[in-house]
């Protein structure tokens, strides 16, 4: 399918032989990701009112998510719908242990999706939905009918925290963190979602357009009642000052962080689900990638950002 923004190439859906994480024409996707998520992408129905969160992984994600939430809640964390609201829309929602382990596993068990998708379709108006898709796997509509927030940051921090989050796991194995950042700029080990690079250019390309915002997470932490503002504004959500502060408090790492342990805690004790992520709230600060990076991976690193930027007018804050 062919459309202004997208261009799938959906059969070539296929799974690396050494490693077993599915693949969409070269793409790795983690493996809790099928194939019939990325179909039901094509014909997913985007409402007017739905606000997408996109990103590459680690580039805030969960931060933006909860302050979309946040702004469209009065600024009170308790009123967001987490039930739908912080899943994926590529990602089934299970349970860790039936989550398959295998691709073939996987494709023997395609019905695991429809629950997810149930919950989604039927999640009550404005829905606020993250996926880390790149662009042209993403509903070929969605910029005609909704709202899409894209959030970059710098790539030093992307695979620090990358590195943070899934060191040790099957994800890299027992890869060292200096191969792990060879991985993310050569796209070994089939770095999920493949190029970092890709994926922001491609939104990149669109910021210009109404109904993408492009931010920066580092502009984020630099300048919050800023960034909070553009993106009341951008919703079409102006907020009083009473509310500015609500949401600028519970945005915060702090506020957050306690948002999401309380969440926890109340579904542990009910013996509920919980849609809250409190494993991705790490440290929450820019340029953590001095303190791994040595002399010679900075090097290789500045080597590889330099060629790739070089004919490109978007610009990074490593600091
Ligand atoms: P670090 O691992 O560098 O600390 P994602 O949601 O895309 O997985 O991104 C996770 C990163 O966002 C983690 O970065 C996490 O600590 C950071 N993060 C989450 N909430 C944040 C907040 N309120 N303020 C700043 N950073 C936040």
């Amino acid at each position: 399918m062919n459309t202004k923004y997208n261009c799938k190439a959906l059969s070539s859906f296929s799974s690396c032989s050494n490693c077993k994480i599915p693949s969409i024409v070269g793409l790795s996707l983690p493996n809790w990701v099928l194939e019939l998520s990325i179909d039901a992408m094509e014909t997913f129905q985007v409402r007017h009112d739905d606000v997408y969160v996109n990103t590459y992984p680690k580039s805030g994600t969960h931060w933006m998510l909860e302050i979309v939430g946040l702004i469209l809640n009065d600024g009170y964390p308790e009123r967001i719908n987490r039930t739908a609201w912080s899943s994926c829309i590529e990602m089934i929602d299970l349970g860790i242990n039936k989550i398959p382990k295998t691709r073939k596993e996987e494709l023997a068990n395609p019905m695991i999706m429809t629950p997810f998708l149930d919950v989604v379709e039927r999640a009550p108006s404005p829905r606020v939905m993250q996926t880390h898709l790149p662009w042209n796997l993403l509903p070929p509509d969605i910029l005609q009918r909704a709202k899409v927030v894209y959030v970059a940051r710098n790539p030093k921090d992307v695979v620090n925290s990358f590195f943070n989050f899934l060191g040790h796991t099957r994800a890299f194995g027992n890869a060292s963190y200096d191969q792990v950042v060879k991985a993310f700029i050569h796209q070994e080990y089939n770095f999920r979602y493949g190029s970092w690079f890709d994926h922001v250019m491609a939104a990149w390309e669109l910021r210009d357009e109404d109904n993408i915002l492009f931010m920066f997470y580092e502009d984020i932490q630099k300048e919050p009642v800023k960034s909070i503002e553009k993106v009341a504004e951008f919703l079409g959500r102006p907020l009083s000052e009473e509310t500015l502060q609500r949401v600028l408090e519970k945005s915060s790492f702090k506020g957050m962080t306690k948002t999401y342990r309380e969440a926890k805690e109340k579904a542990t004790k009910n013996g509920e689900a919980d849609f809250t992520v409190l494993d991705v709230m790490k440290k929450g600060t820019s340029g953590q990638w001095k303190e791994r990076f040595t002399v010679a991976l900075n090097e290789d690193f500045d080597e590889w950002f330099g060629k790739k930027m070089k004919d490109t007018d978007i610009r990074f804050d490593f600091e």
